[in-house]
């Protein structure tokens, strides 16, 4: 059976992320690094999954820190779009991260289509210095409602609700959008696998 290592470097910057998997890793007694604290510089995205761009950059990390990295891919794929924006979630939103933009893009693309579903995408990709590799995924299923709803989270909560839910993400709150979080449902995953070799 394999475990977390005791320190791991999370590969991004963005300080939300890094709390969100400190709170993860807190039974394992993992410490987190943020890819800030490190001088991290961060990857372009060239892959074309989740997969691929998950382990682009921990294997970016790894290269630079020689420590176990971890890093996260994640987004919105919504069917009536055949999976848009997917991995161009974050750049629907543009340079300057504007999401009502990007809901209203997502919004006006699906136009009359009856099919509203969508589903939260994140992949977690572990690299280890001596060349081992672990990726896991985890989903969440929901609906999409426009105009977008509620001051909570970030990106496209406000128009996602999670499947057997008529509120939206934005609307839940941590709280309430933890029990269906793709990130931690990755993160179960991933856990599960290291636990199984
Ligand atoms: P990443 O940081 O490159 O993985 O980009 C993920 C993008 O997907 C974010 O910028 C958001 O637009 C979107 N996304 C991922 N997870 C969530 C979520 O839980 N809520 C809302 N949007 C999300």
């Amino acid at each position: 059976m394999m475990s977390f290592p005791k320190k791991i470097v999370l590969a991004s910057h963005n300080a939300g992320k890094v709390a969100e998997f400190q709170t993860m890793f807190e039974p394992y007694d993992v410490k987190i690094i943020g890819a800030d604290v490190v001088g991290l510089p961060e990857p372009e995205e060239t892959e074309d999954t989740f997969e691929g761009n998950a382990l682009l950059k921990a294997r970016h990390a790894c290269e630079i820190t020689a420590m176990p990295c971890l890093a996260d891919d994640s987004g919105l794929s919504v069917t009536a779009l055949d999976g848009a924006p997917g991995i161009y979630s974050a750049r629907w939103a543009g340079p300057t991260k504007d999401f009502d933009m990007a809901m209203k893009k997502v919004w006006d693309g699906i136009g009359d289509k009856p099919d509203k579903t969508a589903r939260f995408v994140a992949v977690l990709a572990l690299v280890h210095p001596d060349g081992m590799e672990y990726v896991a995924r985890g989903e969440v299923n929901g609906n999409l409602c426009y105009p977008p709803r509620g001051g909570y989270g970030f990106g496209y909560d406000p128009i996602f609700m999670p499947e057997n839910e008529t509120q939206t993400f934005g609307e839940l709150g941590a709280e309430g959008k933890d029990k269906y979080s793709h990130r931690k449902r990755a993160f179960d995953n991933l856990e599960a696998l290291l636990k199984s070799i």
